[in-house]
């Protein structure tokens, strides 16, 4: 059982005034993909690097598989990690670089030959064993790294962006061939990442980091579709989600209340009857938007100012009483610019956050 709990984890560089890490907890499951997402400087690697054992963290407590190695070395933590950068050796063959920390740790050179096989044939290097880290292509040589640090048996593997170096394809297939190789090998693992797609397809779970704070930590679709604030719903999704100001009105009859959009109204949960007065935001992912050239019954007016053709869908920026919205419609939707459109939104798509914190609204 290789579980890790991260509690309180404080980091302050020296000579800097503000926290890479602010009191962190993480708890990952043994055998689960955590993914630790955030924009740049916001404290992943930092993170991660604490973990590793390559910074020591200025207060809380590292425990892996039950045992405090807060302060313990890199080596007595019996984790490996994938660096950002290839990290290979150029001078030694494929081969000796996968099985280079098996040589390092001292183990018998047959044993060695068939952990490097089996490396191999998992990540489809055999036929490049005997080359040097030049004769490969970017993603080949990032497969050496990922190799490398699955054979020698750690209990924790830990990768820093190990996908940034390659092109958008290369990417996307790397992402998914890793994707099965950690479900199969079953290790746990940290993956560092900022890029929102990486994180939804590969985690287990996605913990979400803004300034040395973890702000969510869900299953990948729950961080999608419910963020926990307009930060996590700006950040995640392409495009990201829309956030419309809205004034609530509290003198509705009835089970629920109503939002006021310039006029037009929205249905919203009856929940936000007892806010205090004063607008609220009302974020709705723009795949769940229903545009039509037709009026209907609840439908908000709103302008085309930009068409775009995704291939698979089309995205359509709209005007809705001065705000701008996105919406992604099917491909076969049609509009220019100037068009007037009409807008439905279903009352289970919408989500409520405070006008002043961010945060989201309680709504049940
Ligand atoms: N060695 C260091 N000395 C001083 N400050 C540092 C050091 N390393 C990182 N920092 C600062 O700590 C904060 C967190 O950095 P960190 O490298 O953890 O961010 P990150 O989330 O990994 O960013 P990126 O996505 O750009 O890699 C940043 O403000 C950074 O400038
Ligand atoms: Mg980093």
């Amino acid at each position: 059982m290789t579980d890790v709990q991260l509690r309180n984890l404080v980091k302050t560089y020296p000579g800097s005034s503000t926290r890479a890490t602010d009191e962190v907890s993480l708890d990952i499951a043994d055998g689960e993909f955590m993914v630790l997402l955030g924009p740049s400087g916001c404290g992943k690697t930092t993170l991660l690097r604490m973990l590793a054992g390559l910074e020591l963290p200025d207060a809380g407590q590292i425990v892996v598989g039950g045992r405090d190695v807060t302060y313990l070395p890199p080596k007595d933590r019996n984790l490996s990690m994938v660096f950002q950068s290839y990290a290979v050796f150029p001078h030694r063959k494929v081969r000796d670089n996968i099985g280079f920390g098996l040589a390092m740790r001292g183990m018998d050179r047959n044993e060695i030959r068939r952990k490097v096989d089996w490396a191999a044939d998992l990540l489809q290097l055999g036929a490049y064993l005997d080359r040097y880290p030049t004769q490969l292509s970017g993603g080949q040589r990032q497969r050496v790294a990922v190799a490398r640090a699955i054979v020698v048996d750690a209990d924790v593997l830990l990768m820093d962006e190990p996908l940034s170096n390659l092109d958008a394809l290369l990417r996307l297939s790397f992402r998914s061939e890793l994707k099965k190789l950690v479900e199969e090998i079953g290790i746990t693992t940290l993956y560092v990442t900022h890029d929102q797609s990486e994180a939804l397809s590969l985690g287990n779970r996605v913990a979400v980091m803004r300034e040395g704070v973890i702000v969510q930590c869900d299953d990948p679709l729950m961080v999608y579709d419910r963020p926990a604030s307009r930060f996590v719903g700006g950040f995640i999704g392409s495009p990201p989600m829309n956030f419309l100001t809205v004034q609530i009105d509290k003198n509705v009859d009835g089970p629920g209340t109503a939002a006021d959009l310039g006029g037009h109204v929205i249905p919203a949960p009856a929940a936000l009857r007892t806010l205090h007065g004063g607008p609220v935001h009302l974020g709705v992912r723009a795949e769940t938007i229903a545009i039509s050239h037709d009026p209907g019954a609840q439908a908000v007016r709103a302008t085309v100012r930009v068409f775009e053709p995704l291939g698979s869908a089309v995205l359509v920026s709209v005007d809705v009483e001065g705000q701008e919205i996105k919406v992604q419609a099917p491909n076969t939707f049609r509009a220019a610019p100037g068009d007037t459109v009409w807008l439905t939104f279903a009352p289970s798509d919408l989500r409520w956050y405070d006008a002043e914190t961010d945060l989201a609204l309680e709504t049940v």
